[in-house]
């Protein structure tokens, strides 16, 4: 049995609780940078700086798929290597060798997730064999990207198609939180500027309180896009000084020059419905004749209003968009001009 302090206190966290995943071992906190409640799960809920008080803890699990993040935080904050746990598949060092720890710390967890990157190679390995995919670069073919790999790949394909057409225009996303999607547009197009619209600050308070009380997303949906910054997303780009920064709430951070420019690539990723109509009546008219937006969780469960504002936007332009659904883990809706 060992004494485990769980890093992350989001739906992970929460199965492994619910399904009894940890196995004996003792939990001694969660640990949350931004903690909402005192207690979760029944056990205290930390900031990282209070992990070092509980210097009989075994292992800090990091349970989080930011665990490329968190981990340098971890080390920063003298938490010895050989004790950090990460539950996510990765497969470039030293993450590597954190995730094949918790083989014999947390068996049920490990084994779980050992079985995501797996099914991934075996079903997609023509793909991933492809010297040219943006799985065969390492930085890609981790948990996070592997865990929708239908998108990210669609989109590789696409980008190939505006490069063979020799399509027109600019890169952008509206949506862009930490920047992960903003990081693989970018990296197909080293020579073309890419506008990321955000708050960088999370969901506009009004408009994530329609979509709570419309029974779209959660408290905890809300709370967790908070966690972002202008810096910290830049640091996830490959090519930071092609970024246009647009911050605030769209469509009022749109910059003179976004005005003026057409769009080749364009993800729209905000969830709701009234940001997800702004952003169609920006983007659709100027995007360029074999262009393609991205507008992502068109099929979800959850978030409907992203389809209604597909709906309104047809309805009030009288134009009938070209779609196509993609079958990704959020029901990613195509449109082509
Ligand atoms: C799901 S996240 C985007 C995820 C991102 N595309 C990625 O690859 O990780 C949605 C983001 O949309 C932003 N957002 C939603 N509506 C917005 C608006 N009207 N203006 C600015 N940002 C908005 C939120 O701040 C949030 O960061």
């Amino acid at each position: 049995m060992c004494r485990l302090i769980i890093w992350g206190a989001g739906q992970r966290t929460k199965t492994c609780f619910e399904r009894s995943l940890l196995g004996d071992n003792e939990v001694l906190a969660i640990v949350e940078s931004m903690p909402g409640e005192k207690e979760k799960f029944g056990y205290p809920v930390i900031t990282p700086d209070r992990i070092c008080e509980f210097g009989s803890y075994d292992y800090v699990i990091i349970n989080n798929q930011y665990y490329y993040e968190i981990l340098p935080i971890a080390c920063d904050m003298q938490i010895p290597l050989e004790k950090i746990i990460i539950t996510d598949h990765a497969v470039d060092e030293p993450f590597k060798t954190c995730f094949e720890r918790g083989k014999a710390v947390i068996p049920q967890v490990y084994e779980m997730n050992k079985l995501v990157l797996k099914r991934i190679v075996k079903t997609n390995e023509r793909d991933l064999l492809d010297e040219t995919s943006i799985y065969a670069d390492s930085k890609y073919r981790d948990y996070e990207y592997g865990s929708d790999y239908f998108r990210y790949r669609t989109f590789e394909f696409v980008a190939e198609q505006i490069k063979e057409e020799g399509i027109e225009g600019e890169l952008a996303e509206f949506g862009v939180f930490r920047g992960l999607f903003s990081s693989v547009i970018s990296s197909k197009f080293p020579e073309k500027k890419i506008y990321l619209f955000d708050t960088f600050e999370g969901f506009d308070s009004e408009e994530g309180r329609k979509e709570l009380e419309a029974g779209n997303c959660s408290d905890t949906f809300l709370e967790s896009h908070k966690d972002t910054s202008v810096e910290r997303m830049l640091l996830n780009l490959p090519y930071p000084e092609n970024a246009v920064v647009c911050k605030g709430f769209f469509p009022e951070s749109i910059v003179e020059k976004a005005k003026m420019e057409h769009y080749a690539f364009v993800s729209l990723d905000v969830d709701f419905e009234e940001s997800t109509l702004e952003g169609l009546r920006f983007f659709y008219p100027r995007l360029s004749d074999g262009g393609y937006i991205f507008i992502h969780d068109y099929n979800t469960q959850y978030l409907k209003g992203v389809r209604n504002a597909v709906r309104r936007y047809e309805a009030e332009t009288g134009c009938r968009l070209k779609k196509i659904p993609l079958a990704d883990r959020a029901g990613t809706l195509i449109i082509t001009k």
